[in-house]
């Protein structure tokens, strides 16, 4: 198995990396995340498992018969934030392919189907919202929401779909393929340090933090940098630049966190003020409550200083996931098959699984990242955590599925 694991990491490492960073840029509906939609569906056909793309493209391997229901289905994603690390969705897939090659080489016989998941656009780097594919399958996103997305150079959602051979006019909620789902189990790498400090090499997930995107427009007039004497420009940069440390600011306060990761300015010229800055905010907390107060605080700031600099301030709030507290029935029973003592922890990523919580019971695996980094080329997990995971993704597979 761990050379099965091993291949197919070696396959999948090259698709959509940068040479110059060494990160991944596999964004949906890119000719990178068509590379590993191909990749995906190789590994499904070399283990004669049955491949289908369902309305909102996501990928789904199946061993069995989907129509008989109550099936067990893990996997994760495969496309990254922009300079992405190896592992954090990847891990996650390669894994289920090797728990299953574990499982065949055990003997093991399905009472249940079976089936691998790739999530498409978990990420949501190239359109702004996280988790498309699960959001449009559970019916938390609409297909009108879905086609009112667009990247960063006007292309919309079902443009760029259709660019990619896919039907947008397909989109849109699948009760059906859920209700036969008994269970998704989804492994991811650890995005923190918890299970280094604790000295284990995998986890499981207790919940996920309440967490959103807001975009904040700052509008101010466009002006020469040499000529305009400081009293009367009205530049968006300092409001945005005050905003960013505002954020940090009341983050610290209420034990949460606030990050401005993405910025756009125009007209982008080094001797010009800028006419606009429009900086994405990125906030989670560990309770609803935390995360409101974190967040009216920080736009009252904004709206504070944009007053004193006379620009216009317009915040949206782009996506919100509400607290996610994994089904207690599942994690218990896969403590139970993991031996008992298995660490339970939470984390303030977001994922697919914590979608999907919603409409079927849902439980996460982690395995170790020993620096915690993560969204960032220097993500890592050793081969042995890996292999550990891949282990403990089989024993689970085998107590909820084989018995
Ligand atoms: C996804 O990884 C997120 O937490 O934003
Ligand atoms: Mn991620
Ligand atoms: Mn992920």
């Amino acid at each position: 198995m761990s050379q099965s694991f091993h291949a197919m990491w070696a396959s999948l490492r090259p698709l959509g990396r940068s040479d110059a960073s060494g990160g991944y840029r596999r964004y949906a509906w890119t000719g990178a995340d068509a590379d590993c939609r191909l990749w995906f569906r190789m590994q499904a056909e070399a283990r004669r498992l049955d491949v289908e793309t369902d309305r909102n493209g996501n990928q789904w391997a199946w061993l069995g018969d989907p129509a008989a229901g109550d099936a067990v289905v893990t996997g994760s994603h495969l496309d990254s934030v922009p300079d992405g690390g190896a592992f954090d969705g990847p891990l996650g897939v390669v894994s289920a392919f090797a728990a299953l090659d574990e499982l065949r080489a055990r003997g093991a016989s399905f009472k249940r189907p079976l089936a691998i998941v790739n999530f498409g656009d978990e990420e949501g780097a190239r359109f702004g919202l996280a988790c498309v594919g699960s959001r449009l399958t559970s019916g938390q996103l609409t297909k009108e929401k879905a086609y009112e997305l667009r990247d960063a150079d006007g292309i919309s959602l079902p443009q760029a779909m259709e660019a990619a051979g896919y039907d947008p006019d397909a989109i849109g909620p699948d009760p059906e393929r859920l209700a036969r789902i008994g269970a998704f189990v989804e492994l991811h790498v650890e995005q923190g340090r918890a299970l280094d400090l604790s000295g284990d090499s995998v986890g499981i997930a207790s919940a996920i933090w309440p967490h959103g995107r807001w975009r904040f427009d700052f509008r101010g007039e466009a002006n020469h940098a040499g000529t305009t004497r400081l009293v009367d420009r009205h530049d968006p940069m300092l409001t945005y630049a005050e905003t960013v440390l505002a954020a940090r600011t009341e983050a610290a306060l209420a034990g949460a966190v606030a990050t401005f990761g993405k910025v756009a300015v125009e007209p982008n010229g080094v001797n010009a003020i800028p006419s606009l800055v429009r900086g994405w905010l990125d906030s989670r907390a560990a309770d609803q409550a935390t995360l409101d107060t974190v967040v009216t605080a920080i736009e009252k700031a904004a709206r504070e200083r944009a007053d004193k600099d006379g620009v216009d301030l317009a915040v949206v709030r782009e996506s919100f996931t509400p607290v996610v507290e994994f089904e207690h029935a599942l994690r218990d029973e896969i403590n139970r098959i993991l031996g008992g003592s298995v660490p339970v922890l939470g984390t303030g990523a977001g994922h697919d699984a914590g979608i999907l919580s919603a409409s079927v019971p849902t439980a996460m695996l982690f395995v170790r990242n020993p620096t915690g980094v993560s969204h960032s080329p220097l993500e890592f997990a050793p081969e042995d955590d890996c292999v550990a995971g891949v282990l403990a993704l089989a024993d689970v597979l085998e107590g909820l599925a084989c018995h």
